[in-house]
């Protein structure tokens, strides 16, 4: 089984479309190992995101968010790192293919509803970024 790290973005919990895009990951095979609601600072946004601290949408992908709450999630499953950015879709749910999570729930390339890891090295620093070995453990079944 392999891990990797989703994160429901303030847009998408902000209109109440958390609740169907996590049935639609259960129904999509993936289990649901940890999960919070919390709220980035601006340093926390920027750390996560830092690979993309050159790139002109990054002060603005900064301040989305952390505009609201926000739901970091590990999730498990059989090539779960690529089989999650299927799930997802593309960045821009105007490209996204039919059926994928962007373009069921997403608003803009900006308000795009959901992150995903996008490998097996940056889903374990990501899963980390959000969990302790700790809490991992004692959800683990
Ligand atoms: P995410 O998968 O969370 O990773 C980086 C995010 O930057 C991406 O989703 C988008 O929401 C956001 N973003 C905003 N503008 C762009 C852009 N022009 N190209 C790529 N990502 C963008």
């Amino acid at each position: 089984m392999e891990q990797t790290l989703a994160i429901i973005k303030p847009d998408a919990l902000a209109s109440g479309k958390a609740g169907k895009i996590l049935a639609h990951l259960e129904e999509s095979g993936f289990s649901l190992r940890c999960i919070k609601m919390t709220r980035l600072t601006p340093a926390e946004a920027r750390e996560f995101y830092a690979v993309h601290r050159s790139r002109p949408f990054f002060e603005p992908l900064v301040a989305f968010m952390t505009s609201g709450p926000c739901l970091p999630m590990l999730l498990e499953a059989e090539g779960a790192v690529l089989r999650l950015r299927e799930v997802i879709g593309s960045t821009d749910p105007a490209e996204a293919a039919e059926g994928t999570i962007r373009k069921l729930f997403a608003e803009s390339k900006e308000r795009n509803a959901i992150h995903a890891s996008d490998s097996g090295e940056n889903a374990l620093r990501e899963i980390a970024f959000f969990f302790s070995h700790q809490e991992i453990l004692s959800l683990s079944p």
